[in-house]
């Protein structure tokens, strides 16, 4: 089974929890995006949802493939999201933000009552901190947040390259107009912890490590797929 078709399997597992008449939150990333194929099909078949999606890419797939789609602000309470994942440990703590969508995707997770994520078994990891982390920030004043940054992670024993996230020729910008800090700590043993540093410095938007937030996740392997709760 190649890449691909482990993100199907956990697509496919994931579709599976989605009821009739859901609020659905719909994450962004290659295998959210095989969420959205396999679900518009069960829309065409009869399903009633109403999604929400993480990103502004998702949503044009959706449009493209007629999954209903409507505003956090018209449906501001959900009961599912689907959402992807750049690593996740054995206590469902997440790195996200690989496709620059993390503070949607983190929004809508905090509105639904229930995430599951979606993963090949590549993204189940020991320690975190192999992908570097995402952090969200506001372009003003950049330089100063950067080096708040670097500061709160060696509070923490921690350092490595921070590298702003280019597009092209371009700096990347967020959905959300902010850009990302790319953070190649190594491994990170306390993610609350660092969690807890980013959130205190005003220029941080957001960051990537999603701590407590996953009901379970869907890991799909050689195997299969397989569910896995904290
Ligand atoms: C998007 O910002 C990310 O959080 C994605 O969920 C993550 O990058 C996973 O993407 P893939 O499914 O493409 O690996």
């Amino acid at each position: 089974m190649d890449a691909r078709e482990m993100k199907v399997k956990a697509a496919e597992a994931a579709l599976a929890h989605v009821e009739d008449g859901m609020r659905l939150g719909i994450g962004t990333g290659s295998t959210a995006e095989e969420f959205v194929r396999l679900l518009a099909e069960k829309v065409h078949g009869g399903l009633r949802i109403q999604g929400v999606p993480t990103s502004e890419r998702t949503a044009r797939l959706c449009l493209e493939l007629g999954v209903p789609l409507k505003s956090l602000d018209e449906l501001p309470e959900l009961d599912l999201t689907i959402d992807g994942a750049d690593e996740l440990d054995a206590d469902l703590t997440l790195v996200k933000g690989g496709g620059g969508a993390l503070l949607r995707e983190k929004i809508v997770a905090a509105a639904s009552s229930r995430m599951i994520v979606i993963a090949d078994a590549t993204k189940l990891v020991e320690t975190l901190g192999a992908f570097p982390l995402p952090i969200e920030i506001n372009p003003f004043g950049q330089t100063s947040t950067r080096i708040a940054v670097e500061k709160a992670a060696s509070r923490l024993g921690l350092s490595g390259e921070m590298k702003l996230r280019r597009a092209g020729d371009e700096l990347f910008m967020t959905d959300g107009g902010h850009y990302i800090l790319d953070a190649s700590f190594g491994r990170i043993p306390d993610a609350e912890a660092l969690s807890g540093e980013l959130n205190f410095i005003p220029g941080v938007v957001e960051h990537g490590l999603f701590i407590h937030m996953a009901s379970f996740a869907i890991i799909a392997g050689e195997a299969g797929a397989r569910t896995l709760k904290a």
